[in-house]
């Protein structure tokens, strides 16, 4: 695997903290990347005024004006790549990606999650950990592929759960977690020095 361009689109839904973080390391040369351009699915997304506000190319998409999954997956990438997009991160994009998004940008989609995958795939992650009882949770940054928060994992955290949590106490834990690791999972990334071996994120030692 060679260095990837390090031009980013990042897709958001939402408040877009993740994304700010994200832009934050780049400011801080945490993160030696660019990014090209923010997609939303959301026109109230606060993460587009986030982006707007630093001059970042913005760009609205809905998916409800799209008959199916597929061509609204078509017109994603087509935005993308007409920027010349080498790595796509989501962050907060709240829709599954088909196949026709994936192949045209193979091992090149990144997503953070607020559990510790495999436990707790899926919406209201932080609640779903308080319910079940664990002690620990986390954050995990990891390759998209067609399964729900299931691909290979890049990075993950550990975040203790207290007897006296509620799910917004632990969701307000793990979030400055997924904040660090996600740029960090990023770099790594764009640095080009892993394979996928099965499941498996190979670095050499
Ligand atoms: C984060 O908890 C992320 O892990 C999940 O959705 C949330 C997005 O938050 N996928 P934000 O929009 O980045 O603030």
């Amino acid at each position: 695997m060679t260095a990837l361009n390090r031009r980013l689109g990042v897709l958001i839904s939402g408040r877009g903290s993740n994304l700010q973080a994200i832009m934050d390391a780049i400011a801080d040369n945490r993160l030696d990347a660019t990014i090209s351009v923010v997609i939303s699915n959301r026109a109230e997304a606060a993460g587009l005024a986030r982006a707007r506000a630093t001059g970042i190319d913005t760009v609205y998409l809905n998916h409800r004006a799209h008959p199916d999954r597929e061509s609204y997956d078509r017109l994603l990438a087509s935005e993308l790549h007409k920027r010349e997009v080498g790595l796509v991160c989501l962050a907060g994009f709240m829709r599954l990606l088909s196949p026709v998004f994936l192949n045209a940008f193979p091992n090149a989609v990144l997503n953070v999650h607020p559990s510790l995958l495999p436990a707790f795939p899926g919406l209201d992650a932080q609640r779903q950990a308080w319910e079940h009882g664990v002690k620990v949770t986390g954050a995990t940054v990891h390759f998209v592929d067609a399964d729900l928060d299931a691909g290979p994992i890049v990075a993950q955290a550990t975040v203790p759960v207290c007897h006296d949590d509620t799910p917004e106490t632990l969701a307000a834990r793990i979030l400055p977690e997924e904040h660090r690791i996600y740029p960090e999972a990023i770099a790594r990334v764009l640095d080009g020095a892993w394979t996928v071996s099965g499941r498996r994120v190979v670095t050499p030692t």
